[in-house]
Formats: structure tokens, sequence, C-alpha cells
């Protein structure tokens, strides 16, 4: 099959590269880029673990052809926060044992990273909701769910700040 040439915006950098049409995004993300966070859990739609954000929807990155992305802007893990950097999210996760495995958590944290820009102050069931794509073999989701609620909290505190 003759290559593509795609221009992708991943993280704030633009990336140009030959990929065949039917590469899947998260092949692309993590072998061509080298983005490891995003990772592959079923390959069919179910799990959530591939989850970035692409023009600002969460979507699965095992369903999306790197053709489809091809002109638009993919935000994975790497770009909510980095090491000595984390986002209040990440930080949440952390001080609220909301990972086990940690298989999950990069979907999860770039998930509720939309949802809560989407809804800066969601009710659990909102929450619930939201992340209801993103399956966890390991937590119960009790923790996650609070790790979301806290970061709401940090989020909402700094922007009160921010504002005054
Ligand atoms: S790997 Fe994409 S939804 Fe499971
Ligand atoms: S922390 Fe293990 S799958 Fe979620």
């Amino acid at each position: 099959m003759s290559k593509k040439h795609v221009k992708i915006t991943v993280n704030g950098t633009a990336h140009e590269a030959l990929a065949e049409p039917r590469t899947l995004l998260i092949h692309f993300l993590r072998e061509a880029l080298e983005l490891k966070g995003p990772h592959i859990g079923c390959d069919t739609g179910h799990c959530g673990a591939c989850t970035v954000d692409l023009d600002g929807r969460s979507v699965k990155s095992c369903m999306v052809f790197v053709a489809q992305a091809d002109g638009h802007e993919v935000t994975t893990i790497e770009g909510v926060g980095a090491p000595g950097a984390l986002h209040a999210l990440q930080e949440a996760f952390r001080e609220h044992h909301g990972l086990q495995c940690g298989y999950c958590t990069p979907g999860m944290i770039t998930r509720a990273w939309r949802l809560l820009q989407e809804n800066p102050a969601p009710t659990e069931a909102e929450i619930r909701m939201g992340i209801s794509g993103n399956l966890c073999r390991c937590t119960g989701y009790q923790n996650i769910v609070k790790s979301i609620q806290a970061a709401a909290a940090t989020l909402s505190a700094a922007g009160q700040e921010a504002a005054e």
C-alpha cells in the first residue's frame, strides 16, 4: 500500500511522516513518535487505555487511522503533564492512590483532563459517566473518582486565585 504524507501536531509539536494510511494512530504515536504513554489494552475500542485528545475530544487512538489525524492536533498524556511539572490530575492520582498497576492511568487521566475542561465541577455521577469508556482492572474506581474530584477542587481554587 502506498504511504501517505501526514502532518500531525502532537503535544504542540508538528510532526511530518510517511505512513501507511491504515496505520492506527496508537501505533503511530508509540512507534513513530516513541510516545509510550498511551497504552494498548484491547485494540478493539473497549478499554480506553489508548485514549488521547484529538482536536479537543477524547478518542480511542486504536480506533483512529493515522490518515484521519492528518492536519489535526493530538494531545497525549505526555502533553498533559511531565516529570517535574505534573498536572493537578497526576498529582491527585498519586496522592489519592488513583492507580495500582498503572496500565489504564495514562488513558484515564487524559480522559479526565478533557472531562474537567468540559465540566470543571462534575458531580460524582458525571465523573463516573465521563470515564465510563475507560476500564480499570485494579482500583474499583473509588480512588480514581476521588482523585478526579480532588483535581477539580485544586484547579478550581487555582482559577479563583488567578482571578483575584
Ligand atoms: S486499546 Fe484502544 S480501547 Fe483498548
Ligand atoms: S490501575 Fe491497573 S488497570 Fe487501572
